[in-house]
């Protein structure tokens, strides 16, 4: 098993747009710990129902991502595959590979929030069902149709940026809640999280950096790095929503929290 120092040294040696992606959802993952519920996420200090709101944005998203994305992808790759490129052929190939082992992800969540609940599969996909999406869930999900028809390959960017996060956090995540959240039956709460492990993630980011090696247009180029940044923009968007919803409007929570504002926050 490789450390935590040794996956993130790993990252150093993808090519450039890969190395700009991980760049960005460094950046992410340092915005997301200045925000009051995500820290309080972080540590594991939330309530049952307030991780269970964090599932269930998740799973409204998850669901509809994988493993749509990368079917679409490999559909896409399939007719330059069969004329006599190489590199769509590894591509279609990998992208199955994905669409195969991302398949019942989405059901994690749901057995992880029928676990936290004590409550069936259908009754916990009733609570995700009744829930508002977050606006970014919403605005996200309308533009996965775009990505889907027009540009298949933004799914390797929004790979990529969002198994950087659970390199950054997935672990963290998880031992803080179970220990110390002190909801009961935790551990049984915890699988999506432990499916998207640091270890797992830095697995799949060093093949999908490998990916974008085999992607040459402009056009191609430009929608991995866009859909990263719409997927960090969708995940940053969840936790502000709930951030909102249960911690009270941000700028005055964090000037709370940390005494000084940096000056970007400052209404001058
Ligand atoms: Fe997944």
């Amino acid at each position: 098993m490789k450390s935590t120092e040794e996956t993130r040294d790993a990252r150093r040696s993808f090519p450039t747009l890969a190395r700009e992606i991980v760049a960005r959802s460094d950046a992410a993952d340092q915005r997301l710990r200045r925000v009051p519920f995500y820290r309080r996420l972080l540590t594991g200090k939330v309530t049952r129902e307030e991780y269970a709101d964090w599932l269930i944005q998740l799973h409204k998203y998850v669901h509809l991502t994988a493993p749509a994305s990368e079917q679409a992808l490999a559909d896409a790759m399939a007719a330059r595959a069969a004329g006599d490129d190489a590199e769509a052929a590894q591509l279609r190939a990998y992208a199955l590979e994905c669409a195969r082992e991302e398949t019942g992800h989405d059901e994690m969540l749901i057995a992880d929030i029928a676990n936290l609940f004590g409550v069936s599969r259908d009754e916990a996909f009733g609570r995700v069902a009744r829930e508002a999406d977050a606006p970014s869930v919403l605005a996200y999900k309308n533009l996965l149709d775009t990505m889907h028809a027009r540009f298949p390959e933004g799914i390797i960017g929004v790979g990529l940026a969002l198994q950087n996060l659970a390199i950054l956090e997935s672990d963290e995540i998880r031992a803080g809640l179970i220990e110390r959240s002190g909801i009961p039956g935790i551990e049984g709460a915890v699988v999506f999280l432990k499916g998207h492990s640091g270890e797992v993630e830095a697995w799949h980011a060093e093949e999908d950096a490998k990916s974008v090696s085999w992607i040459h247009t402009a056009k191609e180029r430009a929608a991995i790095l866009f859909f990263a940044d719409l997927s960090l923009a969708l995940f940053e968007g969840i936790a502000f929503y709930l951030n909102e919803k249960h911690d009270g409007p941000l700028v005055e929570a964090i000037s709370e929290s940390e005494q000084t504002l940096e000056p970007a926050l400052t209404m001058s």
